[in-house]
């Protein structure tokens, strides 16, 4: 009897064999992510644990997944799915411990678009699915209040930890909300770039996030050396230019992750191209640089972000682009580069775990 609903499961994993995950670029059964196969008559049922929160691609696996099956006899089947977080390694002291995954928007200078990334991507994360939190750690130009166009005071529930402000589902903080109030000011015990910081990690209920994604401050050595002593965080995404013919600004950036084991997931080209009225395509700042960054960085180039006067007034106005004009070329350019980076991060902490997550074939040839 169990002999035989082994045989019917193995069948099953076999014709699964061909299906990958669009996030790991491998088959699903070897990465342990088909869960719980079950056959009754030519009935399967299964779960797919999918470590993205693509719509679309869920439907085209699931597609697939029922073409196998059907090609291999079974008639019918019921999948469901199940979403799974991989995220940092979390020690005892952490000041964060409920946030999965801690991700860092730098550049190696000012001016390229950092605060542009970090608010579209984390609103890109937002509108998939993830719950996420923007923290801006400019101390002294921040731009969180402007791009998402709130101000406010952080008020304390239980006079302990300090509650982010809201705003699209994307919890926010931002030093910019505490100057005003002086009651504030107090609580933050003054302008001490790193204890600003520890407190921005430590004492703002955050809760229970996939990604915070911290916005830096332009020469950014003395923010991201406090930030990795705090925490551990998952990695940097490397914001530049195409014209970025001078290598050695992002050198340094990207040497300071290294010194400072920092992994830089990858990087997003900002302002690459624009295209015209006619829907011509012109570079007009070279072209190129993103690919030799990442190149230099060893990290892949997640994306490219056309410039488009709308990112700005959409900022000034407080919505990012990404939530005013979702349907727009440059909001699902934010999109593919938040998909991107969501897929490396899963990918890189899956080979960290040896990709050693126990399959369910491995366990059935055991059983057998
Ligand atoms: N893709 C784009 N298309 C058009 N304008 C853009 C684009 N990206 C950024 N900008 C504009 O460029 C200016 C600088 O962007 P942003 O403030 O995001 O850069 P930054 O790297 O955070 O700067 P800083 O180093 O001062 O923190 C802003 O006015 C912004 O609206
Ligand atoms: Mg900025």
């Amino acid at each position: 009897m169990h002999g035989a609903m082994n045989e019917a499961r193995e069948k099953v994993l076999g014709a699964l064999a061909g299906v990958m995950s669009p996030v790991l670029k491998r088959p699903l059964t070897d990465a342990g992510l088909i869960k719980e196969v079950t056959v009754e008559g030519t009935t399967v049922s299964l779960r797919v644990v999918e470590l993205g929160q693509d719509e679309e691609a869920r439907a085209s696996v699931e597609k697939e997944i029922r073409a196998a099956l059907a090609g291999a006899g079974f008639e019918d089947a019921k999948v469901a799915w199940e979403t799974r977080v991989y995220g940092r390694d979390i020690g005892p002291d952490d000041p964060v411990p409920e946030v999965k995954n801690i991700v860092l928007v730098m550049s190696g200078k000012g001016g390229v678009g950092k605060s542009t990334v970090a608010s579209n991507l984390t609103m890109a994360l937002r509108r998939a699915g993830w719950p996420v939190g923007l923290l801006d750690a400019d101390i002294y130009g921040p731009s969180v209040p402007t791009m998402f166009g709130i101000m406010g005071k952080p008020m304390s529930k239980d006079g302990v930890k300090i509650e982010p402000l809201e705003r699209f589902g994307v919890k926010l903080m931002s030093i910019g909300f505490l100057l005003e109030d002086p009651k504030a000011a107090v609580i933050w015990r003054g302008p001490m770039l790193h204890g600003a910081l520890t407190q921005f990690l430590k004492d703002v209920a955050w809760g229970k996030l996939d990604y915070l994604v911290i916005d830096l401050p332009p020469g950014t050595g003395d923010v991201a050396l406090t930030l990795s002593q705090r925490a551990k965080v998952t990695g940097a995404v490397m914001v530049t230019t195409p014209q970025e013919v001078a290598l050695q600004d992002v050198y340094k950036a990207v040497s300071m992750c290294e010194r400072l084991g920092i992994p830089v997931l990858g990087v997003v080209e900002n302002m690459s191209y624009f295209v015209d009225t006619a829907g011509v395509r012109h570079e007009l700042f070279g072209a190129g640089g993103g690919a030799r960054v990442a190149e230099m960085a060893n990290a892949p180039l997640l994306g490219q972000i056309p410039i488009d006067p709308t990112v700005r007034e959409c900022g000034d106005e407080g919505t990012p682009v990404v939530q005013a004009k979702p349907a727009s070329p440059i909001a699902q350019s934010f999109a593919a580069v938040a998909n991107e980076l969501t897929s490396v991060i899963a990918s890189r902490y899956f080979q960290e775990a040896g990709g050693a997550a126990p399959t369910e074939r491995k366990r059935l040839k055991i059983v057998r």
